[in-house]
């Protein structure tokens, strides 16, 4: 019988983890299921707790659901660990956001100055955890869910030597969605190659004839003659991306290279959303709010249409298939955060990368990928390089460091302007940043 345990279990997203778990009932044997939180998250906690209590019965199951701030006991015996918590909620997301927007430079909480401030107080976090694991579940699977995931993971495996970790996303889900129903053709009669790193990967699509559709589905999403709506995420503002440059590219971009491909667009309109008190951060608060009015309803016991608002919808597709997966020895097909072991030529062996791979017991077995063309490989690693530099300063308290990844980091315009955004930041996250 599974025990599953799901650190930052307060978060608005856990009703989408348990309506997963009971699509998956009869392959995952769950008997008990530990929310974990913290002081700060205490009443989300019990609020989202009684809602997940109140799904699994009307699903007819038996699973506990046990709700703690006590982390180290509840990890106890875990077979899987999922990790899904923000540090500083979404106050300190708001910030994030905010301080680069107010000098004019993007925020975003993953891939920008927001992204590596959100690392900076989570590595510790993660590594803590990984210290109570050793101790008292050290065969139990992580999978870490936690932004910026693919830096977080990358600390997990490499710095924290927990090698059963995997890193997932909902974006790719999005993207295999969408060139299903461009194409009219089932998911499961498609195969796609993902390659690159969190929120900065592209991928290519075959048939099975083996015909591939790749540069047919770039002039249908991106072209000029395309049709209806681009359908990624709420979270990304749908600015459209150079079709001419994509059909160079050769490849499909994800959702969140238009923060690089059209910087100066998704930036004009953060800049809006900023002057209107309405950046991303300050929406979801909004959103949470709305949520949990409804998850205190003693009737409810199903989720609700409003997380699809969140854009983390359908994440626990991925969440629940992998250990579904993994518990079954399934091999499905995933796009997972896991070393890199030279599935792409272009980055180092030990790095953490975003690939698609088979989901087998003993974990992911990627598919090879090769190397990209110049246009890829020189801003991935550029990318990469930025992620182990942000790694290093989190886990060193590294000023120095932080201000180098904020030199190097694309989004970030470097000089004097990086360094008065990284002091602002440090100093308005400075009870989350004990290290520094
Ligand atoms: P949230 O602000 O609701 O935080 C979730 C919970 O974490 C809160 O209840 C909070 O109290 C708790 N928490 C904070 N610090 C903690 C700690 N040290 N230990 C245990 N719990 C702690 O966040 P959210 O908007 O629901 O998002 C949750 C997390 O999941 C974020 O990190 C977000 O970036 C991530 N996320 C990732 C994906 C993905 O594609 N990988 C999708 C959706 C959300
Ligand atoms: C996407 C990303 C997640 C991110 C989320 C933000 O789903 O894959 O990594 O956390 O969007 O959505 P939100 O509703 O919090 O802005
Ligand atoms: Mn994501």
């Amino acid at each position: 019988a599974l025990k599953i345990v799901t650190i930052g279990g307060g978060s608005s997203y856990t009703p989408e983890l348990i309506e997963g778990y009971i699509k998956r009932k009869d392959q995952l044997p769950i008997k008990e299921i530990v929310l974990v939180d913290i002081e700060a998250g205490k009443e989300k906690l019990e609020i989202v707790g009684a809602m997940a209590r109140r799904q699994i019965e009307a699903a007819g199951l038996d699973w506990t659901v046990e709700l703690t701030l006590d982390r180290k006991t509840a990890l106890k015996d875990a077979d899987f660990v999922t990790t899904q918590f923000r540090v500083g909620l979404l106050d300190a997301r708001i910030k994030d956001e905010r301080i680069p927007l107010s000098h004019g430079v993007l925020g975003q909480e993953t891939n920008g100055a927001g992204g590596m401030l959100k690392a900076f107080r989570t590595i510790p976090i993660i590594l803590d955890i990984i210290k109570d694991m050793k101790e008292v579940c050290p065969d139990a699977w992580l999978v870490n869910f936690t932004n910026p995931a693919g830096m977080v993971t990358e600390a997990a495996i490499k710095h924290g030597g927990w090698k059963k970790t995997v890193g997932l996303c909902n974006v790719p889900i999005g993207h295999c969605s969408t060139a299903s129903q461009k194409l009219g053709i089932p998911e499961d009669e498609l195969f796609f190659k993902f390659a690159g790193i969190n929120h900065f990967h592209w991928h290519r699509v075959w048939d099975k004839t083996g015909k591939e559709r790749t540069a047919e589905l770039i002039d249908m999403i991106y072209g000029p003659h395309k049709e209806g709506e681009n359908t990624d995420f709420k979270n990304i503002h749908d600015a459209e991306f150079h079709y001419e440059q994509i059909k160079d590219l050769g490849m499909l971009p994800c959702g969140y290279h238009r923060y690089y491909y059209i910087e100066d667009e998704m930036l004009k309109h953060s800049i809006e959303e900023f002057e209107n008190g309405e950046t991303r951060a300050q929406v979801v608060k909004a959103t949470e709010t709305r949520l949990f009015e409804l998850y205190k309803d003693p009737a409810l016991n199903y989720k609700p249409e409003e997380l699809s608002q969140r854009g983390g919808t359908h994440y626990s597709d991925a969440a629940c298939e992998i250990i579904a997966s993994i518990q079954n020895d399934k091999r499905t097909d995933m796009v997972v955060s896991t070393e890199n072991n030279g599935t792409i030529d272009d980055l180092p062996y030990d790095s953490i990368v975003e690939v698609s791979g088979s989901v087998t017991a003993h974990g992911v077995e990627p598919y090879n990928w090769g190397t990209f063309t110049p246009a890829a490989r020189g801003i991935i690693q550029n990318m990469k390089a930025m992620e182990e530099t942000v790694i290093r300063a989190a886990i060193e308290g590294n000023y120095g460091a932080a201000l180098q990844a904020f030199t190097i980091n694309p989004l970030v315009p470097g000089g004097t302007l990086a360094k008065t955004i990284l002091d602002e930041m440090l100093y308005a996250h400075k009870d989350h940043l004990p290290q520094f």
